[in-house]
Order: structure tokens, then C-alpha cells, then sequence
């Protein structure tokens, strides 16, 4: 692997074997020492465009237990204000001895433009493009239906006839995108449920089913609910429909989650608006895995970055 855009590039071989190297760094993290020596002498840059918790934090985590130098870099306060390029910016940050870069960025195509313009030498990450992919969010989310289904049985497994709803804003999802493409790839029955109004007008084009009416998706006893988040900053101003018929006709409310079966897994990227498309009682339960994903989050991203840098694909040291 020379870089990760999209989870529309990996095969089957690819997608297991990243959340098998995943696997033995999930092993690491229930070690004493959770720090392994593999990328030592290694430089990783966070170019973050846009602001992150989970998956800024997770890949410096992620950098730091696998012994490499990490430069964080967010766009606010630094000479991105002043008018500075991405181009220019990217070729500094190289010119401080980048091995790779992992980029946020806001508009789509980003991290592909970093990737092949010939501006650095790097392997580039994609941590999230516009509305377009999001693929280590998609990986670590493959990783926790994985194990919640097969448990240490996990390894070398795909997910073969899992039944996932992925609810809410489609438009400018790219956790949507990601993972209807690496879900399809690995085997599972995905089924879109959106306002017409949050749908994007390329949907017939993606590997999944569409459904607008969330009790009839949820009448199916699906293994996996993923809820998504409302990307009020992307509507710029009011959307449709609003807040609290939002929640009312497509939010996993109380009355929604109890009709669940227990088996069933409820999933969010994060951060969630509580209240507006999932309520407390389903994002705190136990057939919640939104903090299990956060903790798988590091362990894929280790395994990304190891596969990027160290060249190759195996055992970790
Ligand atoms: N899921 C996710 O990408 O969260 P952050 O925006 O906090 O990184």
C-alpha cells in the first residue's frame, strides 16, 4: 500500500488483511508496554484543515505507540489564514522530514491531489475529504462489527450477509461513502435510510439499497444500526426538515431502540448530536460499541500507518 484515499481502492485481500495487522495492534494495547518499536526514526504529519477529536488524537496515538515522530498541524493560527496553499504547505511540513501525511482537509480530492501532484514524497492517509471519504473511519468501524460478531474468532474473517442501516445525513456523509464501498467489498447487505432532501443524487450508483421510511428498515431486525451524524456546518443555514422532525421521523429515539433486538449493534461515528438523530438511552446501552469504536480507532490506525511506512504486510513487532 503506497497511500489510503478511498475504501473504494482496497480489495477483500487488502480490507482483511489491514484488520488482521489490526488485530495484533489491538494485542499490543492490551499489553503493559503498548509501544512497539516498528517505526522508529519515522516522521507522521497531521495536516488537519478541519477541526477533529476522535481521529486527530487517534492517529497521534496511533504514530506515538509505534515509535515514530509526530508534527501536528491545524489550520487555524497557522499561515493558512495568511492566504499559504496547500501546496505550500504541504512542501514545508515534507521539508521538516515527513515519512507520511495524514491530511483532513475540507474540500473533496484533497489528500488525492497531495498523493499524486508530486508536491512530496510521502505516503498520505486520507483522514477525512469534504463529503467524500472518510476510510480509516470506515475501516475501524468494519473492525468493530467484526469483532462484536466473531470475537477472537475475528481473524481472516470478511462480513459475509451482515445486514447494516446506515441512517441520516447521506449528502455529506463520506463515513456513509466509506463504508457502503468497504462493506460491499467485505460481503455485508447495506441499506441507506435519508430524508429525500439528504440524499445524494449519485446514490444509485452505490452498492446499497435506499429507503426513506426508518421504522420499515428497522422492521428487518438489521445486525448493525449506524446512525450518522447531522452535518448542520455543511447545510450553511436552515436544513430540511427541520431539528425536531428530524428526530421524530428519522432520529433512533426511545420508543425506535426499544423495538431493537438486543443483538442488534448501534454505531456512530462521533460526535453525536444527543437528542437529534440518536437519544442517550441507545447511544449509552450496551449494544452501543460508539466508545469501543473510538478504542478500535487507534489499533486500525497503527495498523495503516505500519502497512504505509514500514513497506510491508505481516506479523506486528
Ligand atoms: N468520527 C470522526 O471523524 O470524528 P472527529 O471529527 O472527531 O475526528
Amino acid at each position: 500500500m503506497i497511500h489510503l484515499l478511498s475504501t473504494r481502492d482496497l480489495s477483500r485481500e487488502d480490507a482483511i488483511g489491514l484488520l488482521d495487522v489490526a488485530e495484533d495492534m489491538a494485542a499490543v494495547q492490551d499489553r503493559e508496554v503498548k509501544k512497539l518499536p516498528t517505526l522508529r526514526g519515522k516522521t507522521v504529519v497531521n495536516l488537519f484543515f478541519e477541526d477533529s477529536t476522535r481521529t486527530r488524537i487517534s492517529f497521534e496515538a496511533a504514530a506515538k505507540r509505534l515509535s515514530a515522530d509526530v508534527i501536528n498541524f491545524s489550520a487555524k493560527g497557522s499561515s493558512v489564514s495568511k492566504g499559504e496553499s496547500l501546496k505550500d504547505t504541504a512542501q514545508t511540513l515534507h521539508a521538516m522530514g515527513a515519512d507520511g501525511v495524514v491530511i483532513r482537509h475540507h474540500a473533496s480530492g484533497a489528500p488525492f491531489t497531495l498523493a499524486t501532484s508530486g508536491w512530496i514524497d510521502a505516503g498520505v492517509l486520507n483522514a477525512g475529504d469534504g463529503t467524500h471519504e472518510h476510510p480509516t473511519q470506515a475501516l475501524l468501524d468494519a473492525f468493530t462489527m467484526r469483532r462484536r460478531l466473531h470475537g477472537t474468532a475475528s481473524r481472516g474473517r470478511d462480513l459475509d450477509g451482515v445486514s447494516v442501516v446506515i441512517v441520516g445525513d447521506i449528502l455529506h456523509s463520506r463515513v456513509a461513502r466509506s463504508n457502503v464501498w468497504l462493506l460491499e467489498t467485505l460481503g455485508a447487505e447495506v441499506t441507506l435510510v435519508a430524508p429525500p432532501t439528504l440524499v445524494p443524487v449519485d446514490v444509485t450508483g452505490w452498492p446499497a439499497n435506499l429507503e426513506y421510511d426508518l421504522d420499515r428498515a428497522l422492521a428487518g431486525a438489521p445486525d448493525v444500526v449506524m446512525m450518522l451524524r447531522i452535518q448542520a456546518e455543511r447545510m450553511h443555514g436552515a436544513f430540511f426538515p427541520n431539528s425536531r422532525e428530524y428526530a421524530r421521523t428519522w432520529g433512533l429515539d426511545d420508543a425506535r431502540f426499544a423495538q431493537l433486538p438486543a443483538s442488534t449493534m448501534v454505531m456512530h461515528p462521533g460526535p453525536m448530536n444527543r437528542g437529534l438523530e440518536i437519544a442517550a438511552r441507545a447511544a449509552d446501552s450496551p449494544q452501543s460499541t460508539v466508545r469501543e469504536q473510538v478504542a478500535n480507532g487507534v489499533s486500525v490506525r497503527m495498523a495503516a500507518l505500519y502497512l504505509l511506512l514500514s513497506g510491508e504486510r505481516g506479523e506486528a513487532r
